[in-house]
């Protein structure tokens, strides 16, 4: 019907769709301005005027029902036309219950245009509810566990559900202890120990996740010290002095209060901003990267190390390693372990490699899990490794008995206990 690469002028007075029609498009009006109105007994009802800067011809593109009311240039116009298909794509990426509430606003609109085609009907109350749709309802009950999950969520900041585990980060080569990643752990009261994939999504829908990374940085602090303290009394098998990565989220860069937080804590417990490191994503570079470059350039300013995270995995640009204070790639385990019997991804491994080197930032590989996988990487010339060769995310108490006990050359994953 339309080009849809073209604007289309549509000239005062023009109708453009009637009630009752299908509608393939909704409009976006760069200018001028469209009349809505319904035809009763011969006469126009008039519903609203929209301008510029406005969407009308959305409901029939939303609820795939015919359109509501008819629409008419009121003067000359400029509509860009926004395809079904454009409309289908971001709804399904919205919120279940955002999508829930546009559908019954939209039932609301359509029930009002009906009472006054049929003059004299009023609502029933008697009427039995019609009842959701078959994606309604799939959207209802997404929603129904998405706002219970959140009711947890916060229910678990108050009563200090969460706990933080700790999985360690060796130097390739002689495996001294480097650090270790603190890794989320909700220790739910009647579903026990909840990975961090079941509710971390939750978290970072519903904002909740600021509050939890508020929680992680303050229990860092916490808990930092000790591990420093068992790496003294056990020079000989670590690197240096151990440090702590902590996951961070888009949101949490994205609040301007986040860099200062961080600050604060690590003055408050005297922690060198040189131990901790700030693992972000690519994805959550990506989603707002003018927020993430400011936080993470403060952060970097004032001494923390700044990892990305599954490095490779996310549709990113390589732009922000110049851009961004980089100081650590961490490998993705897909590549991992992919690579001793898949040359490309080898070829992958060695090519991040070398990118860093050039750059002059260490890489860390995840998800090592092989012998064989640790010695190749040595051999390719990757500094530091992570994975259940080396041991397991394990509570603070069996994290501070890994640092006392830890022997350099020999890992001791046949050690650990399973977390
Ligand atoms: P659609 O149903 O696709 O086509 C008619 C459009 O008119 C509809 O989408 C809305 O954009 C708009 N519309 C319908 N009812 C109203 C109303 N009561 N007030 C304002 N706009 C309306
Ligand atoms: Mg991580």
């Amino acid at each position: 019907m339309h080009d849809p690469y073209a604007h289309i002028t549509l000239p005062a007075g023009t109708i453009l769709f009637e009630e009752g029609e299908p509608g393939a498009y909704a409009y976006l009006i760069t200018s001028g301005r469209i009349e809505i109105f319904l035809r009763r007994d011969g006469r126009e009802i008039p519903l609203a005027v929209r301008g510029a800067g406005e969407i009308f011809g959305e409901m029939a593109i939303l609820d795939s029902d015919p359109r509501s009311a008819s629409a008419r240039a009121l003067e000359d116009c400029l509509l860009v036309p926004v395809s079904e298909a454009q409309i289908r794509h971001r709804l399904s990426e919205t919120d279940p219950i955002l999508r829930l509430c546009l559908g019954v606003v939209m039932a609301r609109y359509r029930e009002t245009a009906s009472l006054l085609k049929e003059k004299g009907v009023v609502a029933r109350r008697d009427a039995p509810p019609a009842g959701p749709s078959p994606s309604a309802q799939a959207d209802f009950d997404a929603a129904i566990s998405a706002v219970v999950l959140e009711r947890e969520l916060r229910r678990a900041l108050d009563r200090r559900e969460f706990e933080l585990f700790f999985q360690p980060i060796v130097r390739l080569g002689g495996e001294q202890l480097a650090g270790f990643e603190a890794l989320i752990r909700w220790r739910h009261p009647e579903r026990g120990l909840v990975p961090p994939a079941a509710f971390i999504p939750v978290a970072e829908e519903s904002g909740l996740i600021v509050d939890v990374t508020d929680w992680v940085v303050a229990e860092v602090g916490r808990v930092m010290p000790e591990i420093m303290l068992a790496g003294l009394q056990n020079v000989a098998a670590v690197d240096g002095s151990l440090f702590v990565s902590v996951n961070v989220s888009g949101h949490d860069l994205a609040r301007a209060s986040f860099p200062g937080m961080i600050c604060e804590m690590l003055r408050t417990t005297g922690i060198a901003p040189g131990s901790l490191k700030l693992e972000i994503t690519e994805s959550t570079l990506m989603r707002d990267p003018g927020s993430a470059a400011d936080a993470l350039t403060l952060c970097r300013a004032s001494g923390m190390g700044i990892a990305i995270d599954d490095f490779g995995t996310g549709y990113s640009s390589l732009s922000y390693l110049s851009t961004l204070p980089i100081t650590t790639l961490k490998v993705d385990r897909a590549f991992v372990r992919a690579m001793l019997s898949e040359p490309r991804d080898r070829k992958i491994v060695q090519t991040i490699l070398r990118l860093a080197d050039e750059i002059g930032i260490p890489v860390v590989a995840e998800g090592i899990e092989e012998r064989e996988e640790a010695v190749a990487l040595a051999a390719m010339g990757c500094a530091y490794g992570q994975g259940y060769l080396f041991g397991r995310p394990v509570p603070l108490p069996e994290t501070l008995a890994l640092i006392r006990s830890w022997n350099g050359m020999e890992p001791v994953a046949h050690r650990l206990p399973a977390a």
